[in-house]
């Protein structure tokens, strides 16, 4: 069976044609086109750019994804497209030209939402059919999550941030030190000459069984050190350590509590996904952190860590394949959910209400300290 996977969640144009196999999902042609050079000079990504890039983009991905591989149309058994979450406008674009295509080939349409998707896309990476049960972590610019997946459609939500997404800090730190967008990047490759132990950041939530995730201290503290340095003598060494230590930071609370999630849950593999997962130091203190706990590891290289399609496509294959009920949205849902109302099972059940439990506890979140910046367009 083949699926052509299309994702216009937010600021990447990506297509890609998968085909499952008896051991497999195999990725048959993927593209991606990404904004990133025309959302810079905005300091993130424009709804209305990115809509009207897409727009444009799909025609021409389209038939590039079957050319590369010497198909027609004729060639697709189904067709998937991001349903959400993401950006309306963006994700509206993907989902009706996918829609459109599926009417015009009478062949199904199957909507997809995205974080599932960035949930298998580690195992698509790595040519292999997923394995439940496992933990994973998604750490992008819109989220930090960490997830107990059971089965598919089956997720439990361990821990998730009560502010900023890691991606976002990252963001917002960058533009803080007067870098370009996105931040992430830019934040490493400033950090490698820096001292991550320079200066002495908050991790949030300490506590051991706290799964949860908090950035707003952190960026804080980064801002009184940056307001601090304007009344001393300029010295670049110093942004260095600074980019160092914040990174140092991030790369912390989200091994620990990925570590924590899996021991919590009780399983042996943790899946990673997300844009901040193409940051090499959090991929090497994971592996050396799995390595040192037992625990099976399971990353991707970063293409498909950032947005992608063929994690659109895999998803949409293997749940087909498993003979689950293939979800034909006729609509996008920007704030669609991943977690179903009612978890089963007797670990679920006190996983779930431990974690009802613990989020009464942590929600009253921290005061936000930071403003957003007045700019001249609404940046998402
Ligand atoms: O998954 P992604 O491409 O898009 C979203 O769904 O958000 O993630 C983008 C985010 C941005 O916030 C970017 O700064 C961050 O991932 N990112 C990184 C790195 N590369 C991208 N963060 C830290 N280190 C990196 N090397
Ligand atoms: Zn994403």
């Amino acid at each position: 069976m083949r699926v052509l996977g299309i994702e216009t969640s937010c600021d990447e144009t990506a297509v890609a044609l998968v085909e499952t196999n008896p051991w497999s999902t195999d990725i048959l042609a993927q593209v991606v086109s990404s904004q990133i050079e025309l959302h810079r000079p905005y300091g993130g990504v424009v709804p209305e750019v990115a809509t009207r890039e897409h727009l444009r983009n799909l025609p021409l991905l389209v038939p590039q994804v079957l050319k590369d591989i010497n198909l027609t149309l004729d060639a697709i058994d189904a067709v998937a497209a991001t349903e959400g979450p993401g950006l309306a406008s963006s994700l509206l674009i993907g989902h009706s030209y996918a829609r459109a295509l599926a009417v015009a080939l009478s062949k199904p349409m199957i909507g997809v939402n995205h974080l599932e998707g960035h949930l298998y896309s580690p195992f698509i990476a790595n040519r292999r059919s997923v394995e439940f049960p496992f933990v994973g972590l998604i750490a992008s610019g819109g989220h930090t999550l960490l997830v107990h997946a059971l089965g598919w459609d089956r997720y439990i939500k361990l821990g998730s941030t009560v502010d900023d997404a890691a991606g976002e800090a990252f963001d917002k730190v960058a533009k803080l030190l007067g870098l370009p967008y996105p931040g992430g990047p830019e934040i490493e490759r400033v950090a490698i000459k820096g001292n991550p132990e320079a200066f002495g950041l908050p991790r949030s939530f300490p506590e051991r069984d706290n799964l949860n995730f908090s950035f707003s201290g952190l960026k804080t503290a980064v801002r009184f050190f940056y307001e601090k340095s304007a009344q001393m003598e300029p010295d670049p060494v110093w942004s260095y350590d600074l980019c160092a230590s914040f990174q140092k930071a991030v790369v912390d609370v989200l091994v620990r509590k990925s570590v924590q999630a899996v021991a919590q849950a009780r399983v042996e593999r943790l899946a990673v996904s997300g844009g901040v997962l193409c940051n090499k130091m959090l991929r090497e203190e994971l592996e050396f952190a799995c390595y040192e706990a037992g625990i099976e590891l399971i990353v991707a290289e970063p293409a498909f860590c950032t947005d992608n399609a063929g994690m659109i496509a895999g998803t949409a294959a293997e749940k087909l394949a498993a003979g689950i009920e293939p979800h034909c949205g006729d609509d996008i849902n920007p704030n669609l959910d991943l977690f179903a109302p009612e978890p089963e099972g007797d670990m679920a059940r006190g996983l779930s209400a431990a974690i009802q439990l613990k989020k009464r506890q942590t929600d009253q979140v921290p005061e936000q300290s930071d403003v957003p910046a007045p700019g001249e367009v609404e940046v998402w």
